[in-house]
């Protein structure tokens, strides 16, 4: 049976021109939705369009830098200037340096905190306005760094933690507005923020950390994301999904 479940709704995806954002905008159009694929880079959110465009969806790109707010301004205000409405803002956009503190230069922090973490408010307080009247969803991408770090990752943990309590901060805030705010937790996907690990590096460190065999996909995510999406998902609010493979379960000896 075809999946329907996004069925004239209007999706926001930001970092929609890769990875997991550009597999949930397939996902999210594949179940009925209008798409607005939405990203720094042009060609590549024009790309996610216009595959979607092929396959009988309905998507349209808007270059975007999420840490800018009129950036940001803009993309909500042509999603409502082509659709009318807006009913899910999935903030996914994001970068994943590396870098103890003592090593990275502050603008190298302030930018990953922007695009992570500010990237995140400013989009959602764009956005809200739109969905108070009929509710809505807002999707966060953290990750489990965002819940514990690893080492060498300190502006990228330090932004996703605090993606995962302004995700908290939003669904209290705009319960009563029947708005609901979820974030996801991806542990390892094989995506291109991980280029730099692969081939049998990358096998060697799932095979010693990652209890599921196994790579975890971009579609995987978009699967998880589609159904927080949904209605299906309509009691669930200010909750944290970790897929990871099962790495946050517990110590892995394998
Ligand atoms: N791949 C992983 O293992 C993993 C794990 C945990 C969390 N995440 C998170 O998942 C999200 C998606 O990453 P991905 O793995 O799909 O990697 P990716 O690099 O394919 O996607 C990130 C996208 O964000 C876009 N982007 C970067 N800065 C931007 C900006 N200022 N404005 C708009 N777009 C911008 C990039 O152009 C890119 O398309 C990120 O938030 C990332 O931190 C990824």
């Amino acid at each position: 049976m075809t999946d329907r479940s996004l069925q004239e709704k209007v999706v926001i995806v930001t970092g929609a021109g890769s990875g997991i954002g550009a597999a949930s905008c397939h996902a999210f159009a594949g179940a009925g939705a209008s798409v607005v694929c939405a990203g720094r880079t042009l060609d590549s959110v024009q790309g996610t369009a216009a595959a979607i465009g092929h396959e009988g969806g309905n998507a349209h790109a808007v270059q975007t830098d999420v840490s800018d707010d009129d950036s940001v301004g803009s993309l909500v205000n042509a999603t409502i200037d082509r659709f009318g409405r807006l009913d899910v803002l999935f903030n996914n956009a994001g970068i994943s340096p590396s870098g103890r503190i003592t090593d990275i230069e502050v603008t190298d922090w302030e930018e990953c905190l922007d695009i992570n973490l500010k990237g995140v408010f400013l989009a959602s307080r764009r956005a809200i306005p739109h969905m108070r009247s009929r509710g809505g969803v807002i999707l966060n991408t953290a990750g489990t760094y965002g819940l514990r770090p690893s080492s060498g990752k300190a502006a990228y943990a330090a932004a996703k933690a605090g993606v995962i309590n302004l995700t908290r901060s939003i669904a209290l805030d705009y319960a009563r507005d029947n708005l609901r705010c979820n974030v996801i937790c991806p542990g390892f996907v094989d995506t291109p923020l991980n280029k730099t690990l692969s081939g049998p590096e990358r096998d060697a460190f799932l095979e010693r950390s990652q209890p599921l065999p196994g790579v975890i996909q971009a579609e995987d995510v978009a699967q998880l994301a589609l159904w927080l999406a949904s209605d299906a998902a309509r009691m669930i609010t200010g909750q944290v999904f970790i897929i990871d493979g099962g790495q946050q379960a517990g110590i892995f000896s394998p």
